[in-house]
């Protein structure tokens, strides 16, 4: 995939974020879903859970979070000694937006003794009234932990219903979804293997259950990125975000990666920019930062994870 910037503005910009980033003793993580640029100037690019991860374990002064907020403000509850900061304050998650605590509390005292699980694409305030948080990348394993039979999914029916049909265990939803990933439908994915008859379907459990079930291979998306790397097969119909064209390409030079839909873009994935993260990284902000009262609570949600 192709820079959004000249490669001139490439090479200055990303000269100043290397001097910036040395004298901040600063670390740079990044989403699969960031422009091509963020992905190449970034020290670390991976799915939500190896970037909570890296999060928890960097021993950099200052995190500059290329993504959206939630993801920042995980980092900020697990690293609450680091600066982190979020180089485009207004990249959020429609799907984190699904849900509030509020609303979360009173479900909890409708339904008492109620279990739950909410996926990392929630706030802090979210997260700290739930039991376990998860990614897409080990939901599964995350309700598999949980006994009792009053468990609650919040907010991603999708991922939710994808976790619980491989494990047969029968789950409260709560009715939220990824717009981005919503786009995508069955009569897309029927299309491109006329196109491509040859081609590995691999599609994220944030799509709709009817595109789920077409697909070859269901993940995270790193769990994508191994698939096609560890696959035979040289084409594959990408069912994600455009931004993990550009590992997939650079880790499988060889082989064609077909988005399934050209409407599979974030806008919000989209906001940072490499200029955004220079003077992020000069002004040292938006800085994230989450209250000790929430963060207590939401980090605990995130430690039953990360111990999994
Ligand atoms: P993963 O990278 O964890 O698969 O998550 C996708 C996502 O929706 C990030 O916003
Ligand atoms: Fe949120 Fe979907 Fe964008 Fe991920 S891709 S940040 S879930 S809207």
């Amino acid at each position: 995939m192709k820079y959004t910037i000249s490669k001139e503005l490439f090479q200055t910009l990303a000269g100043e974020v290397e001097v910036l980033k040395k004298a901040h003793k600063a670390v740079i993580l990044a989403h699969y879903y960031q422009r091509p640029e963020i992905q190449d100037i970034a020290d670390f690019v991976g799915d939500s859970l190896q970037l909570s991860q890296q999060a928890a374990t960097t021993d950099a002064e200052v995190i500059v979070f290329c993504g959206v907020h939630f993801m920042a403000e995980s980092a900020a509850i697990l690293s609450p000694d680091k600066v982190v900061i979020l180089p485009e304050a207004q990249a959020g998650c429609p799907m984190a937006d699904m849900v509030d605590a509020e609303g979360l509390r009173a479900y909890k005292k409708r339904v008492p003794g109620v279990q739950v699980v909410c996926y990392v694409n929630t706030s802090a305030e979210v997260k700290a009234e739930s039991d376990i948080c998860c990614t897409s990348a080990n939901a599964v394993k995350v309700l598999e932990s949980l006994k009792g039979k009053d468990i609650l999914f919040i907010p991603d029916e999708n991922l939710g219903r994808y976790a619980a049909n491989i494990l047969d265990k029968s789950l409260q939803f709560w009715p939220g979804y990824c717009k981005t990933h919503d786009r995508l439908t069955k009569e897309d994915i029927l299309k491109a293997r006329r196109e491509h008859p040859l081609a590995k379907v691999i599609v994220h459990p944030e799509c709709r259950v009817d595109v789920c079930q077409e697909a070859d291979y269901i993940g995270s998306t790193a769990g994508l990125i191994a698939y096609a790397q560890n696959s035979e097969k040289q084409e594959f119909i990408v069912g994600t975000e455009s931004g993990i064209l550009h590992r997939l390409n650079q880790v499988c030079p060889t082989k064609e990666f077909y988005l399934a839909s050209e409407r599979l873009v974030c806008p919000n994935m989209k906001l940072t920019t490499l200029a955004k993260v220079r003077d992020a990284l000069t002004t040292l902000s938006p800085r994230i930062t989450v209250e000790d009262k929430i963060r207590v609570r939401a980090k605990e949600a995130l430690d039953r994870m990360l111990a999994l």
